[in-house]
């Protein structure tokens, strides 16, 4: 696999209408969301990317396992400013999208988002992500695994673009999520019900039955049946809605697909 050329990226962004900078590439770093955090400014669409993650975050303080040359490993930031609170958690929704999109448009695999924030392919996780807020932004973290090949994946619940059989080319995909999150930002700050709509439609989640693992050990079983104007998932328990939030879940699980979290637990 060859190293991922910045100016080729950018040349891809454009192409496709993107405005965004040119994103920063490079070789090895504990996380780019860390890395990003440290960057000055509040500008939308700086991204960093690298080919190695050697401590990468996951959700819940999980590790993101990152192997060199393995994955698209990217961080972009978003201004905050202006956009009320309670619809910051709906960016992360945004990027999944973007993320969602970008992989059947770039390297045509029949990605789906299990909610809140996992890219998956069937049954199995391709990626995911994790957004931090840093002052007045956002740094949402992407991770996808690309050129993973089976057998050597961090997880079994894992899989990537070449064992899917879709296109491996990274430069092509970093461009895609970067203009198709460009593009879904005024959607989000605007709070249309746009974004909401297209997460439902790349959803795998709703219509499932689902257990909801909650902090302090409680889980909640039922069939989801909404994602709301909040990015709630909606859960039905025994004929009555109870409502959820991303933050306040530790994983969901679509059952009887999955019975584990699929990225690796924080080590003891
Ligand atoms: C999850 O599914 O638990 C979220 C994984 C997020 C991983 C990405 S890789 C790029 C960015 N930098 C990090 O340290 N984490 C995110």
């Amino acid at each position: 696999m060859s190293a991922l050329d910045p100016s080729l990226v950018v040349a891809r962004m454009r192409a496709l209408g993107g405005s965004w900078p040119e994103p920063v590439v490079l070789d090895s770093v504990e996380s780019t969301n860390a890395v990003l955090a440290h960057l000055p400014g509040d500008s939308d669409g700086v991204c960093v990317v690298a080919d190695e993650q050697t401590a990468g975050r996951g959700r819940m303080d999980r590790t993101w396992t990152s192997n060199a040359g393995a994955g698209v490993w990217m961080s972009v930031r978003v201004a905050l400013a202006e956009v009320p609170s309670e619809r910051w958690p709906l960016l992360t929704m945004a990027a999944a999208l973007a993320a969602q999109r970008a992989l059947v448009a770039a390297c045509d695999v029949p990605a789906r988002i299990k909610w809140p924030n996992d890219l998956v392919v069937g049954t199995r996780k391709l990626g995911g992500l994790l957004t931090e807020v840093v002052g007045p932004v956002a740094v949402v973290g992407i991770g996808i695994n690309v050129d993973w090949p089976a057998g050597q994946l961090p997880t079994p619940e894992a899989t990537s673009v070449l064992v899917e059989g879709g296109r491996t080319d990274r430069a092509e995909l970093l461009a895609h999520v970067l203009v198709l999150l460009e593009g879904l930002l005024p959607v989000w700050r605007e709070g249309g019900s746009d974004l909401v709509m297209g997460f439902r439609e790349a959803c795998v989640t709703l219509g499932r039955e689902v257990t909801v693992h909650l902090p302090g050990g409680g889980t909640l079983t039922g069939i989801a049946s909404d994602i709301d104007d909040r990015g709630h998932l909606i859960v039905q328990d025994r004929g009555t809605p109870v409502s959820v939030s991303a933050g306040d879940v530790i994983h969901a699980t679509i059952t009887p697909w999955d019975t584990r979290p699929s990225s690796s637990p924080p080590a003891k």
